[in-house]
């Protein structure tokens, strides 16, 4: 009820300054002593399960914070609160970079979307570990997304992403190799299968405590690639996530078509299944479904498709605060 009152004041921002309030807001609530006990009273009632081992990890239920809502992880210790049973923070890139210029984040409200083309705007490996650092860990998994600065050449991505996670690597419970963001040039480049067999060598190559490293993947990928690659991630990675937002402008007016970035949100539903159920055809390795998930019914849909566990941003937007605990309670029930 409350999202319903505040939802239009913030929709008249722009929508990357209403990220940044709402951000704001949840990094104050941190800090307040019973600010998480009161948020947590505030969107309702908590799932009870259904809890998940995956990847060798405790989930206290099956929905996850997708990446990109908190690129820094200022927000580890609140955004439990509202439910969440796992949270995967990041992209972080190895040096700290600005993102590409604003407006650089749009929302679709008539197709419940958003374009973005941030592009990695991130204070980097090094301060995100120094802020995890000095907190306590979050109650649930975290996952730590990792990117690469914008202009690394191909050849020294491997190298990149090693640095990076080995930066990061004690502070998160799972690792997720991404490169299947359509807003840094190139980067969708290392999906083909000698680049991404590179990569994913590269970082497990760092991985002395051996926590689990996934591949998030484009839904753009041609049929072939999306194979190929999961065959890679087969001999190297723990886990995939499926998937990544789209360039495509299906589900969306025509004039989004000249707006460059990723698509997500409700377009997204049936290509993120579609991609899910493919993907479980391929491969045992567990998978994260993420894509247009708005109610517990969306969640089913992709459980059935075969996802281990689940994901959300944009339905965060849409659906208000209380919609994790809605969906995670769906399916408990
Ligand atoms: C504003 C915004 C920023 C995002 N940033 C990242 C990112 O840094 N790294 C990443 O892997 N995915 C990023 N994503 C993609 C989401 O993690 C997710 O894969 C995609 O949005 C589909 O899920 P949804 O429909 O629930 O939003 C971003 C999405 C949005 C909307």
């Amino acid at each position: 009820m409350l999202y319903s009152a505040l939802s239009p004041l913030l929709f008249r921002l722009d929508a990357e300054r209403a990220h940044e309030e709402v951000s704001g807001l949840l990094a104050l609530l941190a800090c307040v002593p019973g600010g998480a006990a009161a948020l947590n009273a505030l969107t309702g009632p908590g799932a009870n399960g259904p809890e998940k081992e995956v990847l060798g990890l405790r989930f206290p239920n099956p929905v996850g914070l997708a990446a990109g809502f908190d690129k820094d992880g200022g927000l580890v210790a609140i955004l439990p609160a509202l439910g969440f049973g796992f949270l995967e923070i990041g992209s972080v890139t190895l040096e700290p970079q600005p993102g590409n210029p604003k407006p650089r984040l749009f929302r679709v409200p008539e197709s419940r979307a958003l374009v973005n083309r941030m592009g990695f705007n991130s204070e980097g490996a090094r301060a995100v570990a120094r802020r995890l650092a000095s907190r306590p860990k979050p109650a649930v998994p975290l996952g730590i997304n990792l990117g690469l600065n914008k202009g690394v050449e191909a050849a020294k991505a491997p190298a990149a992403y090693a640095r990076t996670f080995r930066i990061l690597a004690e502070h998160g419970d799972y690792f997720v190799v991404n490169v299947s963001s359509p807003n840094t040039p190139g980067l969708r480049d290392l999906q083909k299968a000698g680049e991404l067999a590179a990569i994913l060598a590269a970082v497990q190559e760092a991985n002395a405590a051996k926590k689990p490293v996934l591949l998030k993947l484009a839904p753009d990928l041609a049929d072939e690639d999306f194979a190929a690659a999961i065959e890679v991630a087969e001999t190297s990675a723990q886990g995939l996530v499926v998937s990544n937002t789209t360039v495509g402008r299906d589900g969306v007016d025509e004039r989004w078509r000249g707006e460059a970035g990723g698509l997500s949100g409700a377009p997204l539903k049936a290509r993120a299944t579609e991609l899910i159920r493919r993907a479980r055809g391929l491969t045992k390795l567990p998978i994260v479904g993420v894509g247009g998930i708005e109610t517990a019914e969306d969640a089913r849909e992709r459980l059935s498709a075969g996802a281990d566990l689940v994901q959300l941003y944009t339905g965060l937007v849409y659906g208000g605060p209380a919609v994790v605990k809605r969906i995670a309670r769906g399916l408990a029930a």
